[in-house]
């Protein structure tokens, strides 16, 4: 695991070696390759700026500043969205030039922001956090690793913290994106740990990918 302060800017170089080796081929913890996926510009899950879910809950207030972290973050634009909006923002990715992407645009405007390159699933914050912030890192997952991956999101939010999500929806089988079917979401992320509104906000289209329906759930 590499972790980088955006100032000053530091180099970023993956951890090698083992089952969870970062960046180079597809692996048990990564449905493909998704530094190669970067590489070769080929990104369709990628938005043009930030997804307008994030707008409306930036503007509503239900996202205020605060210490937040954006697992699988590749080279969104909400990250640095949200330094600049006086978030402390910890981006977490096993592709390193996605990392370095996001880096080098925390360095740009010289904010107090982390970033790490590592497979989130050998990672441990040293803190909790007050927030998390998943854009289509759960669809990219296996989900056979969605439980694990659960209870990770679980164990880095403090209690009564929240998870701000966007369920990718495709309504088919197979991916990655993953369908994460709302049944299916609601047993993952069931009533023991998390608080579920009374109702959802609309479901917002994908350029490329049908739908994701959004959702801040509460953890208890
Ligand atoms: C579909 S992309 C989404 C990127 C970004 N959230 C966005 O909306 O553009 C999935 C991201 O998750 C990262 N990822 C997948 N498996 C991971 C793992 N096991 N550990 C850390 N990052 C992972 C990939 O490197 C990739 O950047």
């Amino acid at each position: 695991m590499t972790e980088a302060h955006a100032n000053p800017p530091p180099a970023i170089a993956p951890q090698g070696g083992g089952p969870q080796e970062i960046g180079s081929q597809a692996s048990a913890t990564q449905a493909i390759d998704w530094e190669a996926k970067y590489r070769a510009g080929s990104a369709p899950w990628e938005r043009a700026g930030p997804h307008p879910a994030f707008l409306d809950w930036r503007t509503a207030g239900t996202l205020a500043p605060c210490r937040i972290l954006v697992p699988g973050a590749g080279r969104s634009a909400e990250p640095l969205a949200l330094a600049e909006a006086g978030f402390d923002v910890t981006v977490l990715d096993a592709a390193p030039s996605a990392v370095a992407v996001q880096q080098a645009r925390f360095a740009r405007i010289g904010v107090h922001a982390h970033a790490v390159a590592a497979d989130l699933f050998a990672w441990t914050p040293a803190t909790p956090f007050d927030a998390i912030y998943d854009q289509t890192c759960l669809c990219a997952l296996p989900p056979a690793l969605w439980p694990d991956y659960a209870a990770r999101l679980a164990a880095w939010l403090r209690p009564g913290g929240a998870l701000f999500v966007l369920f990718m929806q495709t309504g088919q089988a197979g991916g990655p994106p993953f369908d994460c079917d709302l049944a299916v979401m609601r047993r993952l992320f069931g009533p023991d740990l998390w608080t579920w509104p009374d109702t959802l906000a609309p479901p917002v289209p994908h350029p490329t990918l049908r739908e994701e329906q959004p959702a801040v759930l509460r953890r208890s």
